[in-house]
């Protein structure tokens, strides 16, 4: 176990502290000095002895291991990919559809996980329904899961395709609920897992996830280009491995066999040369976040995040995101009545050395453990107010 404590405000293990108030882990992190270090002794190793000697794919066996211990996976149920959208889209053209099936899917998912059913759509005369997000009493938006589960009960539906957290509202799915109905009528369940993984618990098997895959560059810590993806063992021969190369195959070291059988597990969907350095890295960062430990992680992103939401609303900004029970999320999203959001943003990285980011016209603000209150004091501080 990692004490959380020290690392909160620790420069030496996040350098971005001396110069930054980074609040964009939902979009791009910063890396940790875990992450830097990785990606350095890749760098010697690489320049002074190849990879004689290195170990690294060793390594990599032990991140999906470490990946599977983290959403109560099996090891063999998970493949190194580049990123969401690989993994989202070796589903979208892995599963066989039959005409006429029906994914639902919500109408503000981020376009990783839209484009990809979007072409099920178009190739296969598949039906694509999307959910539109709601707007509560207080402004706060969200994707109905009731409306979702309604227009899943549609005796061809195959496939329900959500994030976890929605990319531009900060709203966190009852993905447990989504899952249980999937399970019960046999539908597919996929899920966009980037905006939880490693600060918010996630179980594949409690909440009867069948694919899920993320990127490691937000919440991870980790480098951009290093992501994972989980596939239910029960799914591995019904979904085809849509990238074929050397290194799906069972003796893939075995050149000139070109015995062409795919592994059993879900390195099936690995068809090349893996990233390395960035799998190293992340790595690193993922020990770090699950020596940690994700429920200890939840509880410090909660209050930061409980900082920040009263803080805007203080300053007379409308509060997008639900906070409310389970719908919170690392993210803090929220709209200007007056104020030009832009320059809003601009003016922080300019002046104030602060990074928040701009998603479909709204402020979204999002902390990481390592953030200190009083850098969240200072960020409400310079906020322009109303
Ligand atoms: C919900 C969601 N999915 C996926 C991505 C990124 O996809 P990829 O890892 O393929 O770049 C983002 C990044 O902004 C996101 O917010």
């Amino acid at each position: 176990m990692r004490d959380i404590e020290s690392l909160i405000g620790n420069r030496d293990e996040f350098p971005i502290l001396r110069e930054w108030n980074f609040f964009n882990h939902a979009g791009v992190t910063a890396i940790a000095k875990c992450g830097a270090d990785a990606l350095r002794a890749y760098a010697a190793q690489a320049e002074s002895a190849a990879y004689v000697g290195a170990g690294w794919y060793a390594q990599l066996d032990e991140l999906r291991a470490m990946t599977a211990k983290l959403i109560n996976a099996h090891e063999d149920e998970i493949a190194l990919v580049k990123n969401t959208s690989e993994g989202i889209a070796t589903v979208a053209r892995g599963v066989k559809w039959n005409a006429g099936d029906r994914i639902v899917t919500a109408s503000v998912e981020y376009p990783a996980n839209v484009y990809p059913w979007m072409d099920v759509a178009r190739r296969e005369n598949v039906e694509l329904v999307m959910v539109a997000e709601e707007s509560d009493t207080q402004g706060r938006r969200f994707v109905p899961i009731d409306k979702i589960l309604q227009a899943a009960e549609h005796p061809r539906t195959r496939m329900i395709a959500l994030s976890h957290v929605e990319f531009a509202s900060g709203q966190r799915l009852d993905v447990a609920r989504i899952g249980k109905f999937c399970r019960e009528r046999g539908v597919l369940f996929c899920l966009d897992a980037i905006q939880t993984l490693g600060i918010i618990p996630v179980d594949v098997v409690a909440m009867d996830v069948d694919y899920l895959s993320a990127d490691g560059h937000k919440w991870l810590l980790g480098p951009e280009g290093a992501g994972v993806f989980y596939i239910r063992r029960e799914l591995l021969e019904s979904t085809h491995p849509p990238e074929i190369g050397w290194n799906n195959v069972v003796h893939a070291q075995d050149f000139g066999s070109y015995n062409f059988t795919f592994r059993a597990d879900a390195q099936r969907y690995e068809s090349g040369t893996p990233n390395v350095p960035g799998f190293l890295a992340l790595h690193a960062s993922m020990q770090m976040l699950m020596d940690i430990g994700v429920e200890n992680i939840s509880r410090r992103i909660k209050k930061l995040t409980d900082q920040l939401a009263d803080g805007v609303e203080a300053k007379g900004y409308q509060l997008i995101s639900p906070r409310e029970g389970e719908m919170w999320s690392g993210s803090v999203v929220f709209v200007s009545p007056t104020h030009d959001h832009a320059a809003v943003v601009a003016k922080l990285r300019k002046e104030h050395k602060t990074e928040v980011a701009l998603r479909e016209g709204r402020i979204r603000c999002s902390p990481h453990i390592y953030n200190t209150e009083a850098q969240i004091a200072r960020f409400i501080d310079v906020l322009p107010g109303h």
